[in-house]
Order: C-alpha cells, then sequence, then structure tokens
C-alpha cells in the first residue's frame, strides 16, 4: 500500500531535482547569453602566449596566423565551448615548465570554466581581479608553481568555485575568511605555502591535508594551536 508519507517525499525529491535543473540552466545561460565574442577569446590567448615564457616552446601549436572558425580549439590545453567557436571553456597547462608571471591576458575569456596551470614555474601574485575576470570558474588549479604574495580575499567573487588548489607556491598572509562564502566548493588545498595566522572557523571541520606545511598556520583542524597573547599585568 502506497501510503501519504512516501508521495510527500517523491514530491520534494521531485522539486529538489527540479530547482537543481533551474539553477544549472541558469548558469548555462548566463555563460552562453555573455556579450564576450569569440574575436575577445582569441585575443585572449594571443596575448597569453606573448606573456608567458615557454623556453621548452611546448606551445607551438599555438599560431595565430592561421584563420577559420575555431581554430584555436585544436591548440594544446584548450577545450572550446563548441568546436566550430573559438570560445573558451577551459584551459589546461599543467607542467610545462612555463614561466613569468600570471598571464592577465587571460581576462578576455570570460566563459572559461577551469583554469590549470599547476606544476610549471610562474612567480608573482595571484592577482586579485582574477573572479572578476573570470566569474563562471569552477575550477583554479595553480599549485606547484612559485607564486608569492597573499590568497586575495575576492576569490569570493568565483561563486561557483568547486575546487581551489595553490598549494605548493610561496604565499604568505592569512588564509581569507571571505573563502567561507564560496558555497560550493569542495575541495580546497593550500598545503606547502608560508601562510600564518589562525585558520578561518570555517574549515576547522575540513581535513588537515589541505593546510598541513605552512609553519605559522595555528588551529583546527591543524594539531598546532593559536597562541594566545596574553595581556600585561600592571603592578
Ligand atoms: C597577436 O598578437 C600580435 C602581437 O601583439 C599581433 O601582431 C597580431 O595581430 C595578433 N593576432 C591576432 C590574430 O590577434
Ligand atoms: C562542516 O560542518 C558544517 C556544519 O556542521 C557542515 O555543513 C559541513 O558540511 C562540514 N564540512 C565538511 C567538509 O565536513
Amino acid at each position: 500500500m502506497l501510503r501519504q508519507p512516501s508521495i510527500e517525499a517523491m514530491r520534494k525529491f521531485g522539486y529538489l531535482g527540479l530547482v537543481g535543473f533551474i539553477v544549472f540552466f541558469q548558469l548555462i545561460h548566463r555563460i552562453s547569453s555573455q556579450p564576450a565574442v569569440k574575436e575577445d577569446d582569441i585575443r585572449c590567448l594571443n596575448i597569453t602566449h606573448n606573456q608567458l615564457k615557454d623556453p621548452q616552446d611546448y606551445l607551438y601549436s599555438w599560431k595565430f596566423d592561421s584563420s577559420g572558425h575555431g581554430f584555436t580549439c585544436n591548440f594544446l590545453g584548450i577545450t572550446c565551448w563548441h568546436n566550430d567557436d573559438d570560445k573558451v571553456l577551459s584551459l589546461s597547462l599543467q607542467g610545462l615548465g612555463l614561466q613569468g608571471g600570471f598571464p592577465s591576458g587571460l581576462k578576455y575569456c570570460g566563459s572559461m570554466t577551469s583554469l590549470v596551470l599547476s606544476q610549471n614555474s610562474l612567480t608573482g601574485n595571484i592577482p586579485k581581479e582574477l573572479c572578476h575576470w573570470l566569474p563562471y570558474l569552477v575550477i583554479i588549479d595553480l599549485s606547484h608553481n612559485q607564486f608569492t604574495g597573499p590568497i586575495p580575499s575576492q576569490l569570493y567573487n568565483c561563486r561557483y568555485l568547486n575546487v581551489l588548489r595553490l598549494n605548493g607556491n610561496q604565499l604568505t598572509g592569512k588564509i581569507p575568511w571571505q573563502l567561507a562564502q564560496l558555497q560550493r566548493l569542495k575541495e580546497f588545498n593550500v598545503a606547502n605555502n608560508r601562510l600564518s595566522g589562525p585558520m578561518p572557523a570555517y574549515f576547522s571541520n575540513w581535513t588537515a591535508s589541505g593546510f598541513q606545511n605552512n609553519p605559522g598556520l595555528c588551529g583546527p583542524p591543524l594539531t598546532k594551536t593559536c597562541s594566545k597573547i596574553l595581556p600585561s599585568i600592571s603592578l
């Protein structure tokens, strides 16, 4: 016999599935109706190519003298939204010995959802504008480079972010509490940097391995406790 509660449960499940679908559809719709035209993305890759130092010439396939719809979609590391359209969906340049600073030319690839530049020799700061330029990023992987400076608190502007890997750099300063606003964040790794200060409470029940080997970092989930500064006693 089908009882009332199970019908209720089915209704509820159907409703949640519908909400999930609508959120997903809105994201796709917002990206595909972006004013960013393909010329922007070609310009993006051209400038990025000029900005990156590529001593082993891994990016030899990045040639801008050709034309035709979707010619950049054959470049190493590039996936397009559609193969006849040069709109970049993801960029993955991993372990290619690339040098230089963070390539700011990427700001013109506004529909990008995944940015992987791990295991290179990139230096300098992570730009605080990154998530203003690329608001639809779901994955940011800048791990195993030589980035310095702070983790920009403005990364919370990447509202769709699921994965943020910044481990294996030389980042300093505190973990910004603003990152707790990243509601979809599932993976966060800042291990092997030079971060310091107390862990934001939000991360206290996350696995410790994502935070290890930062000499100045303290508080749960790390075993190192933050030393309290005792008020001086005046006699
Ligand atoms: C790429 O950049 C170079 C150097 O700035 C420029 O001369 C060339 O016109 C650009 N090509 C395209 C297709 O944008
Ligand atoms: C941490 O605890 C909060 C609140 O109880 C919970 O919503 C969240 O899923 C937990 N996060 C992890 C990574 O376990």
